[in-house]
């Protein structure tokens, strides 16, 4: 009986949150939408790496709609990458600014630079636009920002595998392989004609990052490597516990290997362990001393974003229990009701001023939510 009684609960908390849900992320849309700037392509506030990532969650909410039969939001979303295609670039600090915006979109390196984490992120936006809507445009830009990346960033000192982080070629660092890895784990399930080429970037980076010292000993990832090669301490971010999750699902999608998955289940379940608090809520360690300008900001909705991905291939309840609950505390403590804008720590209370940044990262949790 009460096996059956927890299982009746459940299913209701299930159903009401679900229809509840997506209201509310798409509440938190038009909010996001209030800060998006039609002549930059990205969203006031933001950073160019910051941009792509806002630009992901709108893709991955039009996608999520889409499961509840609301196209509401893929109409908008179209509308919002096709005015970014053309004028995005004009925000990248990285190439040298043309005046009269005459930009080609199809070409890597007007949504790249030296910066080759912001080439990354950038890559797996547009992979998400084409998720969405299909855009073979879409698909063939990422591609071409993989091949440079490929070109320019891959086969660092430490062993002669892995990528740096920025035309420096000096620091190597986890969030650029990690998204070396994504994107080639992504672009293999989804460019069909040359899957083999892809797997087997995705799988060389896999077996260095692996065994790179990122990864210490409670299975976090910290930041990156010491000039000789070693793990270098540095904070173990939360989006770097989150994009290796993605990338490894991807893979094993690709390339079926259960040891792919074993590893994001062992990743994702110290993260947790880590980032946690007694209410599943998850926190960057920069929260406490209120200092997370300007990026680290965006790294929590990363974390969930991947944590989804991960749940879908492989569910536990420690996961959903995360994401429902990070989300929940989201919308009943860490926002302003009367603008429904988002703000950095989700446990809250909301801390004003919200910015695009905190808004959109926490709208990766409530979009990931949709799912459960
Ligand atoms: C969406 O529409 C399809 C086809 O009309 C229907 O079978 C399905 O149950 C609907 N799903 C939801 C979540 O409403
Ligand atoms: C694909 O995207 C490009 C760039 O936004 C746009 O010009 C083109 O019309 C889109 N194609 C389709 C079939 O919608
Ligand atoms: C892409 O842009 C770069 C830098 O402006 C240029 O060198 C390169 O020739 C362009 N590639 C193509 C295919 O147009
Ligand atoms: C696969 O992609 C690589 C890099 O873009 C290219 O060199 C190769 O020709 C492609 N192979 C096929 C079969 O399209
Ligand atoms: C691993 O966890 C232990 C126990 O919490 C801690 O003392 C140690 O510093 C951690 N190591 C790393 C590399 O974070
Ligand atoms: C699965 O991956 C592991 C780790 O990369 C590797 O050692 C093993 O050979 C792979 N197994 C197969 C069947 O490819
Ligand atoms: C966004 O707000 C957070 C928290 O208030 C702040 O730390 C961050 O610097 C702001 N971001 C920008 C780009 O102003
Ligand atoms: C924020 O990220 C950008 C892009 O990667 C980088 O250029 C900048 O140095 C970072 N700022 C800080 C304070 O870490
Ligand atoms: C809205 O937030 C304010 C400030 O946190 C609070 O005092 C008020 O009760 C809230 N109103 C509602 C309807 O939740």
């Amino acid at each position: 009986m009460i096996l059956k009684a927890a299982l009746v609960n459940s299913a209701l908390l299930l159903a009401a949150g679900s229809s509840a849900q997506i209201t509310n992320v798409k509440q938190a849309f038009y909010t996001l939408q209030s800060w998006y700037n039609p002549g930059s392509g990205i969203w006031d506030g933001d950073g160019w790496w910051n941009g792509a990532n806002a630009f992901t969650v709108v893709a991955e909410l039009a996608l999520a709609a889409q499961t509840k039969n609301d196209s509401s939001i893929l109409q908008s979303a179209t509308n919002i990458f096709a005015n970014t295609w053309i004028v995005g670039p004009s925000s990248n600090g990285n190439i040298p600014q043309q005046s009269g915006g005459n930009y080609d979109s199809s070409n890597a390196t007007a949504w790249g630079g030296p910066a080759y984490d912001d080439n990354g992120w950038w890559a797996l936006a547009w992979i998400a636009a084409y998720d969405a809507t299909k855009n073979d445009t879409y698909l063939q830009l990422a591609q071409g920002m993989f091949d440079d990346l490929v070109t320019d960033a891959w086969g660092t000192r430490c062993g002669n595998g892995g990528v740096y982080w920025n035309s420096d070629h000096s620091y190597v660092n986890a969030i650029t392989n990690e998204l070396f890895l994504s994107i080639a784990a992504h672009l293999a399930n989804r460019v069909s004609d040359n899957s083999s080429y892809y797997i087997s970037w995705a799988e060389k980076e896999w077996n260095w990052f692996a065994t790179s010292g990122m990864i210490n000993e409670n299975n976090t990832i910290n930041d990156g490597l010491t000039d000789p090669c070693t793990n270098n301490g540095q904070t173990a971010w939360s989006y770097n516990q989150g994009v290796v999750l993605g990338g490894l699902v991807e893979l094993n999608k690709a390339s079926p290997n259960q040891s792919y998955i074993d590893s994001a289940n062992t990743i994702a379940q110290a993260a947790i362990k880590l980032l946690a608090d007694s209410n599943n809520i998850i926190h960057e360690t920069c929260e406490s001393s209120g200092d997370c300008f300007p990026n680290a900001t965006q790294f929590k909705g990363i974390f969930m974003r991947n944590l989804l991905l991960l749940q879908q291939a492989s569910p536990n309840d420690l996961y959903a229990k995360v994401i429902q609950s990070c989300a929940q505390s989201i919308w009943a403590n860490d926002r302003d009701n009367t603008t429904n804008q988002l703000s950095i720590n989700w446990a809250g209370p909301f801390v004003s001023p919200a910015n695009s940044s905190t808004h959109s990262s926490a709208m990766d949790a409530l979009v990931a939510a949709i799912y459960l």
